[in-house]
C-alpha cells in the first residue's frame, strides 16, 4: 500500500495544449498549429506513518498494520505498513535528481496515516501535514505547488464527503 502509494507519486503526466487552457502559444502564435507541451509533477497519498520502525516484534512494526504482524520490515517501508519518512523523502529525492523540467507539482493530499480514529487527533493530523509541507517546500523551493485536501487531512477521517469509500 505504503509502496505502491509512493510509486504512484513519481507519477509524471503530460498534457497537450490547446488555446483556452491558459497554457503558453508556440512562439509566433497563429497560424502554427504546434501544441503548446508542458509537465508537471503528481504527488498524493503520501499516507506517513511516523511510528514506523524496525524492531523484532513485527506487531509493533507500524501502527498503521493494525496490530497484524509486518511481513518483511525494511528501511523503505513493509507491505502491511503505510509510508516511513525515509520512503517519502527517497521518492522526492528521485523526482528531483530525475532531470525532468517541470512546470509545477499537483499534491492531493492524503497525508496522515490509516489508523483506527482514536490513535489520531486534529493536531496530529495537522502535525503530518505541516511536515508534509515543510518537508516538500525544503526538497523542491523552487517548484509552485498546488495543494488540495484529501479525505484523511481531517479529523476524524473520511467526513469530507459523506459517502466516499475510504482510500
Ligand atoms: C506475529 O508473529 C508471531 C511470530 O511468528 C506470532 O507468534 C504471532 O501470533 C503473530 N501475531 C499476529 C497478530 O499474527
Ligand atoms: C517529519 O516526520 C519525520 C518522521 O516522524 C521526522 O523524522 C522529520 O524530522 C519530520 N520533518 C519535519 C520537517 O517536521
Ligand atoms: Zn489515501
Amino acid at each position: 500500500m505504503a509502496l505502491l502509494g509512493a510509486l504512484v507519486c513519481c507519477l509524471l503526466v503530460a498534457w497537450h495544449g490547446r488555446p483556452g487552457l491558459g497554457l503558453p502559444l508556440a512562439p509566433g502564435g497563429s497560424p502554427g498549429p504546434a501544441p503548446a507541451m508542458g509537465q508537471f509533477w503528481h504527488v498524493t497519498d503520501l499516507h506517513l506513518d511516523p511510528t514506523y520502525h524496525i524492531t523484532d516484534d513485527h506487531t509493533k512494526v507500524c501502527a498503521s498494520s493494525k496490530g497484524a504482524n509486518a511481513s518483511n520490515p525494511g528501511p523503505f517501508g513493509d507491505v502491511l505498513c503505510d509510508s516511513p519518512y525515509h520512503l517519502i523523502l527517497s521518492a522526492f529525492d528521485f523526482i528531483k535528481s530525475s532531470g525532468q523540467e517541470a512546470s509545477f507539482m499537483i499534491w492531493t493530499g492524503d497525508s496522515p496515516p490509516h489508523v483506527p480514529v482514536h490513535e489520531l487527533s486534529t493536531d496530529k493530523v495537522i502535525d503530518v501535514i505541516a511536515n508534509m509541507t515543510t518537508t516538500i517546500r525544503s526538497v523542491f523551493p523552487n517548484l509552485q505547488v498546488f495543494p488540495a485536501l484529501g479525505n484523511h487531512d481531517y479529523w476524524p477521517q473520511v467526513n469530507l464527503i459523506s459517502t466516499s469509500k475510504s482510500v
